[in-house]
């Protein structure tokens, strides 16, 4: 993250504190969230995209402390659940500068996001848009929404993270004529208001030819809806999926060469469209919370195995796993590691880490060059585990969650506690069941 940094002795410091201190304190495993950096990143969003609104996306990663970081640094949130529209609430967060997304929002939940003023509702089906317009009749509370397309673009990335080609379970069609049928079906709810179109074509993305297409696309649903049924869409959001560097082959862009990019393709597109410029929003989350956090582990054993042809692979078993970093199993992802709690002067040995849990599968760092001496008790860290790393833990093999330690100006704060065995037994109703 921006400030970690490694002294004279080999030891990471985070936010001006060693972690070999942070560790001490707080127990391994644990995620470490550089405050300043996570603000900055926001703030280059905000600044990048002056005149649009940002929403962060809370799916990322969510608590009360950084629901409140988000609200301080100007931005809004996007919130996909009742658990997340609970913390954005509980953090103060003004209702009227959040979006409530998601597939499948029931009529509770609707009915809660109404009442309590969400500033709109992406809503994602026919069955939703009757939902939200009988909860709106029945109420008489005004419901703002947009309609999340399919825009029908193959966004680079991996297949389970991408979100805009037609056979996937989000938006409307475009291709297909059912977009165009949302938009008439909303616009004749009564008290149902649309605020424009929303399109998220994936995410870890690093190509902005995806968000090209897809604005041309989107924009001309604007063009059509304005032309056949005199309805001006005000606004239009492009979603998120900016890519972030989780190893030295990954070079991302700025917020501010993004937000160039994206105001030029959609000011072409408008023109030629002859529309006006609708308002527009995206909705970043990986790419202001990812790179402010690392992981870190301690070492508990060290194991070398042979591999075909005669070379050597060591495995080094941390006290975390796939229970607080799913992304490596679930998406191949890569990730980096470093020893961060001493220098070594040791020969590299090419390591793989991995976790504690009953799970060949269960990998941390798929490849790393490791000093040969790594041994119990080395603290290990992981950069760039903001994103859906914490927000992805399970409790699996009974594993507690760790927590996160927010670190700013050289103090730490627990943000998000430690569970304890007390918090899994809780919900095990016990043998009178
Ligand atoms: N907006 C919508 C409607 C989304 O569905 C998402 C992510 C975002 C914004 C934020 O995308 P971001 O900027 O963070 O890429 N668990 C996967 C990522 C799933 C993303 C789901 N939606 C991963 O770990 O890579």
């Amino acid at each position: 993250s921006g400030s970690a940094r490694k002294d004279d002795a080999g030891v990471l410091h985070v936010g001006g504190l060693p972690v070999t201190e942070i560790a001490a304190t707080h127990g391994t495993p644990a995620y470490v969230l550089d405050e300043d950096d996570f603000r900055d990143r926001a703030r280059a969003f905000r600044d990048g995209f002056a005149g649009w609104d940002v929403y962060y996306a809370g799916k990322a990663f969510l608590c009360t402390a950084v629901a409140g970081w988000v609200a301080e640094e100007g931005l809004c949130l996007d919130v996909c659940s009742p658990g997340e529209l609970a913390v954005a609430l509980r953090a103060g967060v003004d209702p009227a500068r959040i979006g409530y997304h998601g597939n499948n929002k029931t009529v509770p939940a609707l009915r809660h996001a109404l009442e309590v003023g969400v500033g709109r509702i992406i809503l994602d089906s026919f069955a939703e848009i009757e939902r939200v317009a009988a909860l709106a009749a029945e109420t008489g509370l005004p419901a703002r929404v947009m309609i999340r397309v399919t825009a029908g673009v193959e966004a680079h990335t991996h297949e389970y993270i991408a979100t805009a080609h037609e056979d996937q379970k989000f938006g409307f069609s475009i291709t297909s004529g059912d977009a165009f049928e949302a938009v008439r079906r909303v616009l004749a709810a009564d008290g149902v208001e649309l605020r424009g179109l929303h399109s998220h074509i994936g995410s870890q993305i690093f190509d902005s030819a995806g968000f090209e297409v897809a604005a041309r696309r989107v924009l001309a649903l604007h063009a059509r809806a304005a032309a056949e049924l005199g309805a001006v869409l005000p606004e239009m959001d492009l979603g998120g999926g900016f890519g972030i560097a989780y190893t030295t082959q990954d070079d991302p862009s700025t917020p501010e060469v993004l937000a160039a990019e994206m105001r030029a393709i959609v000011d072409h597109e408008c023109r030629g469209l002859q529309i006006e410029v609708p308002h527009l929003s995206i909705e970043p989350g990986r790419a202001i919370v990812g790179p402010s956090t690392c992981t870190l582990y301690e070492v508990g054993t060290v194991k070398e195995v042979a591999l075909d042809g005669g070379a050597r692979r060591t495995y080094v078993s941390v006290d975390g796993g796939m229970s607080d970093n799913i992304r490596t199993a679930l998406y191949d992802a890569d990730y980096s590691c470093t020893i961060a709690s001493r220098a070594s002067a040791a020969d590299p040995v090419l390591a793989r880490v991995v976790g504690h849990h009953c799970e060949a599968g269960d990998i941390v760092v798929k490849d790393e060059f490791l000093p040969g001496d790594v041994a119990p008790g080395d603290l290990l860290a992981v950069p760039a585990t903001g994103a859906y790393c914490r927000s992805m833990a399970s409790n699996y093999n009974h594993a507690l969650r760790p927590p996160v330690i927010a670190v700013k100006d050289g103090v730490a704060r627990v943000v998000v506690r430690r569970e304890t065995l007390d918090d899994l037994l809780a919900t095990d109703v016990g043998p009178q069941a």
